[in-house]
């Protein structure tokens, strides 16, 4: 295990960037943990937001005055950070969404209908948060394709032996995420897509739970499309990204029609999409929101993300020994390779009466089933209580989380 002395994380410094943290819930210290559902907001950040309200707010790509000029430049400017923040070839290769949903959503309305016939494949792993199932189960029900799941093992490990005998001609398409947000198992994705490639499928990684925890790769992972939210990775809600190789993005029509999204409309000629990214950023969207998840990644990138992502993993050790200590207490998700993200049950305590109880004592964790039925439903569950874990949380507030449980849990057994 790392020791915290070898880590130079000022965590005094990195908490003092963060004003929520001072703020009381029901008479004691909050302590969040509930950041796998979103992370909490640098003062960069909300500085960020305002002062783009307060100085330059314009509609973007359309004025030619200086406003306009200035929002679009700093718009345009978070694109390349983002592509550095993931190591895509080039700028063109993000596109700007609400954030992961609406990224997944993309890709099933524009690539899936234009590729996918009656009886492709496309393979979902079964730890998938619902928003990487349910957008190909409408497909299914229109366009007859099938849905093929990679089982989990008792670690909520993916079986990857399955994996690769399901895999065959008419697979299209391997959906998987890089983090799972129920069970915080990090997924051999680069493995993942190679045997996906082998088989001429692409891959479509939710990388939700993973870019705020860890450096990320694209061009290591050979991920086809990478989707991520901004307000999971300090930023703001409303923002995220999605990644797509450029020569797939240049062959996807169009999924929402608009302004921004042509080169030339007209009634008599047709009308001509503009090129990529922007044909797929239709209307006005999120700016402030998106320039501020910019900030978002310059605040990560100051830190460094190996500091954070250590800090992380010892915290995650930390607070593992202390709740495997209770006595009736299950965690789901014991892969050797995990982000910070804890879910288990007690026996005796129902999950939501914990997660009630447990916020009176000014501890934010979350209870039920995580938007991933199918992965609970593997373990025979509906519901676990889940701490997930950020930069900013202490070892004090892990040890103080775990008093509080002993003591919800003095009253629910
Ligand atoms: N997907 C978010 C979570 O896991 C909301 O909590």
């Amino acid at each position: 295990m790392t020791s915290i002395t070898d880590l130079t994380l000022d965590l005094a410094a990195v908490r003092r960037d963060f004003p929520i943290l001072e703020r009381e819930v029901h008479g004691k210290p909050l302590i969040y943990l509930d950041n796998a559902a979103t992370s909490q907001t640098p003062s960069a950040v909300i500085d960020c937001l305002s002062d783009y309200y307060r100085r330059y707010n314009a509609n973007i790509h359309r004025g030619l005055h200086t406003l306009a000029d200035e929002a679009t430049a700093a718009y345009e400017g978070v694109r390349a950070k983002v592509q550095a923040h993931l190591n895509a070839f080039e700028p063109r290769e993000i596109v700007f969404t609400r954030g992961t949903t609406e990224a997944i959503n993309l890709v099933a309305n524009s690539w899936g209908r234009a590729n996918l016939k009656p009886g492709d494949e496309v393979v979902i792993s079964l730890m998938e948060h619902h928003s990487n199932i349910v957008p190909w189960q409408l497909l299914e029900r229109e366009l007859g394709i099938v849905i093929r799941v990679i089982p989990v093992d008792d670690r909520g490990v993916l079986d990857l032996e399955s994996y690769r005998e399901m895999l065959g001609e008419r697979t299209r398409l391997v959906c998987v995420n890089h983090v799972s947000n129920a069970l915080g198992t990090v997924n051999p994705v680069a493995e993942i897509a190679k045997a996906a490639h082998a088989h001429g499928a692409l891959i479509l990684v939710d990388g939700a739970q993973a870019v705020p925890h860890q450096a990320i790769d694209v061009q290591a992972l050979d991920a086809d499309f990478y989707a991520f939210s901004g307000h999971k990775v300090y930023g703001p809600l409303g923002a995220g990204a999605l990644y797509a190789k450029a020569s797939i993005l240049e062959s996807m029509p169009p999924w929402q029609g608009g302004g921004e999204m042509i080169s030339r409309v007209s009634f008599d000629r047709g009308t001509e999409f503009a090129a990529i990214p922007h044909r797929f950023e239709a209307g006005t969207p999120a700016v402030a929101e998106v320039v501020a998840m910019g900030a978002a990644l310059d605040w990560v990138n100051a830190l460094g993300i190996e500091r954070l992502a250590a800090w992380e993993q010892w915290l995650l050790d930390h607070a593992t020994q202390r709740l495997e200590r209770i006595d009736g207490l299950r965690i789901f998700g014991t892969a050797p390779e995990k982000a910070g993200v804890i879910s288990f049950v007690v026996d005796g305590a129902h999950a939501q009466d914990i997660g009630l109880l447990i916020d009176q004592l000014g501890v934010a964790i979350r209870t039920g089933h995580h938007c991933a039925q199918p992965v609970l439903a593997r373990f025979g569950i509906e519901a676990t209580c889940r701490a997930s874990l950020a930069v900013y949380n202490t070892p004090e507030e892990v040890d103080a989380f775990v008093e509080a449980l002993q003591r919800v849990l003095g009253m629910l057994r």
